[in-house]
């Protein structure tokens, strides 16, 4: 079996396997788990694969929430989970094993983080944003009141398993979404990550060294903060500020395309901070490559309102990360109209 070497994420003694699937991701699952019991979540996306899976783990019993990608994330789905896990008897020795998108291990993880106080949790991603992102860093959340991921714990599976026969298969305009999210990484941390995104031209065999370079930078920042205490994980926010606003403005942006838009607001923005103007322009014709085009119907006005409104915006001067140089982040308080001019910028009057 192919498959690359794991790297190891530490975090309040424990440690969690960080690989990714090239091929057989349930043999993979089942070698890592060794586990007699358990229950798997998967996606409804893979109700087809359901019987392998059985075939795979005996003693496991498969789910799916009853719907799919984000509305998974609730409440009444984690119910459903943390019900099923009681009727099986499973204990603290048992396995939660959660497969899909950033949805589901989200789900999954927020059930088995609380479940007699934590069993055991693998996780596998199958989506490009879930692999290079969602599913590495021990958070966990579901929707509650309203609020996007207002309910969630710090919670550090025992392995993450990218399953990239899985993230192959997706369309595009998905993979698209984790590439974004992938440069933001590769800007901060990585300077042949960024170059790898970049040039990325669908090749099958980049894909894997480009979930496992944003894994690596990823996770070398989360174990130094896992709780988020010490403030190293805000710079992961680049191009977040303009992108959360993007999201909640143009109904239907995926966050992966609001991030590309965010990161390109983000590159005019650090022309002022020292970024080089070909730099800026490079990055923000990859964003765009990403994640465009963006509608251009976003006014001023609903901008500042939809800013101010953001959770993380305390203040007048939301913090804001720029790039003084590749890999060289800075958090800056920026004035909500230098932000503006910079969005002007990319998306023209
Ligand atoms: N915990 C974290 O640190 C963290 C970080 C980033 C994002 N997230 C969360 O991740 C979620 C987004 O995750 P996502 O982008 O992976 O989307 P998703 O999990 O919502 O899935 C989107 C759609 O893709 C389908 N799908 C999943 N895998 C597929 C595959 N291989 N082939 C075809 N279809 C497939 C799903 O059924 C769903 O319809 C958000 O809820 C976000 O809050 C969490
Ligand atoms: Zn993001």
């Amino acid at each position: 079996m192919v498959r690359s070497t794991p790297l190891i994420l530490k975090a309040e003694g424990r440690e969690c396997r960080l690989e990714t699937a090239e091929a057989f991701t349930t043999e993979r699952a089942r070698e890592l788990t060794r586990g007699r019991r358990g229950l798997i979540l998967m996606d409804r996306n893979f109700e087809p694969e359901a019987g392998a899976w059985r075939e795979a783990f005996p003693g496991f019993t498969v789910m799916f929430p009853s719907v799919a990608g984000e509305a998974a994330k609730s409440l009444e789905e984690a119910a459903r989970v943390l019900e099923a896990l009681a009727a099986h008897s499973l204990n603290r020795d048992d396995w939660l094993i959660a497969r899909g998108g950033g949805s589901v291990t989200d789900l999954g993880g927020f059930c088995a983080g609380l479940y007699q106080r934590g069993l055991k949790l693998g996780l596998i991603p199958t989506t490009l944003l879930g692999a290079v992102d969602a599913a590495v860093g021990g958070k966990t959340a579901v929707n509650f009141a309203g609020a996007k991921n207002q309910l969630g714990h710090f919670y550090l599976p025992r392995f993450v398993l990218a399953d990239l026969p899985a993230i192959r298969a997706l369309p595009e305009a998905r993979l698209a979404e984790g590439l974004a999210e992938a440069y933001k990484t590769g800007l901060l941390f990585d300077p042949r990550l960024s170059a790898m995104v970049e040039g990325w031209a669908g090749e099958p065999g980049g894909l894997a060294e480009i979930i496992r370079r944003s894994v690596h930078a990823k996770a070398a920042l989360v174990a130094q903060d896992f709780r988020e205490e010490k403030g190293l994980r805000e710079v992961l926010n680049l191009g977040h500020t303009f992108g959360h606003v993007a999201e909640s403005f143009y109904s239907g942006l995926s966050h992966g395309r609001a991030v590309a838009l965010g990161l390109a607001v983000m590159a005019q923005l650090s022309r002022a901070h020292g970024l080089d103007d070909a730099e800026a322009g490079r990055i923000t014709s990859v964003a765009r490559r990403l994640g465009g085009p963006w509608p251009a119907s976003l006014s001023a006005e609903e901008f500042y309102r939809r800013l101010k409104a953001d959770k993380k915006n305390r203040g007048g001067r939301p913090r804001f990360i720029v790039l003084k140089a590749p890999q060289q982040p800075e958090v800056i308080e920026a004035a909500p109209e230098e932000i503006w001019s910079a969005a002007v910028e990319v998306l023209g009057e």
